[in-house]
């Protein structure tokens, strides 16, 4: 019989949209508390649970932590309280989910891994909006080899802020929200984008901040080299008046192409444009053997769930928020010095401990 694993959300802010890919998964998850110190908040979303009966805790504490019928703490608090959040979660015995950014530099995910391990617990990362159908096509394309030697990608992540947006009082701070536009929004495409060509091998950047009166970047722009040779353009910003993320590949074979829907850039449909001589039907026959299932959270936590009861790797691994957290820490670099800055960042790099 399957398991269902008893969970409980900290912060009821993006907590909906993760209630949301549990109750689309009941068979396999049953959201117990929302904890938010907003008791009405919590109270209303745990409202929205359809899981099952469903309390609510006010402040993540030890009492929350010390009871035995939670499985898992999904924590979706502001990210300055990430790393300790965590920590404890793993250290009462908890297996853990973490929004993004996962922690604030790469000395702090490299000490979360070594409680992962000491504690033997999973700890997974947040990336739900690599979780499509259209980039699983992508990826199907690449890892078959059929899209041929990577040329070019261009990432757009030119999303829309204003101060309404930044009455949440941690938002737009280094000390709280740990980062600006490119850790705190373009971080899902860029995700997206080593996701399906893999690592980075040096990058450069420049960044300003021009839309709001905030303290972190809301515009910047990046040219990365990938291991594999390709460029990748990144272009970001607050102030679009539409809003659009992006990702288009162009390749030996073929062109790749997402729709450019917030949060939902890795859903169909996607475009793939074949490169004469190929055509129509070799990218049909090509693209025929990709699957297709639930997208976003529901995906994550699904296949998440799948690991757990596997003993297997979570579907975003630390390692791979890490190497999120060291393209980050290495467009801070850029940004800050003009260097051109080359990838691994070892722990005698100037950011290691934080940007
Ligand atoms: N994956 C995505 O697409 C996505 C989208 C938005 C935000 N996020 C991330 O989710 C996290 C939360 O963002 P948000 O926009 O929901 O923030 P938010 O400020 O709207 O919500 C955070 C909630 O945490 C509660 N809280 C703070 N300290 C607490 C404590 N000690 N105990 C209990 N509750 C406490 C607050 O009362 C608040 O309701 C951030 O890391 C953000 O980057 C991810």
């Amino acid at each position: 019989m399957t398991r269902r694993y008893r969970v409980a959300v900290v912060g009821a802010g993006i907590g909906a949209k993760h209630v949301e890919g549990y109750n689309a998964n009941p068979a396999l998850f049953d959201v117990a508390v929302i904890c938010d110190r907003d008791t009405a908040r919590a109270a209303a979303l745990a409202a929205q649970v359809t899981t099952g009966p469903c309390a609510v805790h006010a402040d993540y504490d030890d009492a929350l932590l010390a009871r035995t019928d939670i499985d898992i703490i999904d924590i979706c608090l502001p990210p300055f309280l990430h790393a300790d959040a965590i920590s404890r979660a793993l250290r009462a015995g908890k297996d853990v989910v973490c929004e993004k950014p996962l922690v604030g530099s790469l000395a702090e995910v490299d000490a979360l891994e070594a409680v992962v391990r000491e504690t033997g617990r999973t700890l997974m990362p947040v990336f739900q909006v690599r979780f499509g159908n259209g980039l699983a096509r992508a990826q199907h394309l690449m890892r078959s080899g059929a899209a041929g030697k990577v040329y070019l990608a261009t990432a757009q992540t030119h999303w829309s802020r204003g101060s309404d947006y930044y009455q949440i009082k941690w938002r737009g701070t280094r000390a709280y929200g740990l980062g600006g536009a490119f850790l705190g929004h373009a971080i899902h495409l860029h995700d997206m984008l080593t996701a399906l060509l893999g690592p980075v091998r040096r990058v450069s950047a420049m960044m300003t901040t021009r839309v709001n009166p905030i303290e972190t970047e809301d515009c910047g722009g990046a040219t990365l080299e990938m291991a594999d040779g390709s460029i990748a353009v990144l272009s970001v910003t607050l102030g679009s008046a539409d809003e659009v993320s992006r990702l288009r590949v162009m390749c030996e074979n073929v062109t790749m192409e997402g729709h450019g829907e917030v949060y939902a850039s890795s859903k169909e449909p996607w475009h793939f444009i074949p490169k004469a001589p190929k055509d129509q039907a070799w990218l049909d026959a090509a693209l025929s053997g990709a699957t297709a299932g639930q997208e976003g959270f529901a995906r994550q936590f699904e296949d998440f769930h799948q690991a757990l009861e596997a003993g297997s790797a979570p579907p975003v691994t630390v390692a791979e928020a890490r190497a999120s957290l060291e393209l980050i820490t290495a467009l801070y670099y850029a940004a800050k010095t003009g260097e051109r800055v080359d990838l691994p960042l070892r722990p005698d790099h100037p950011f290691y401990h934080g940007w």
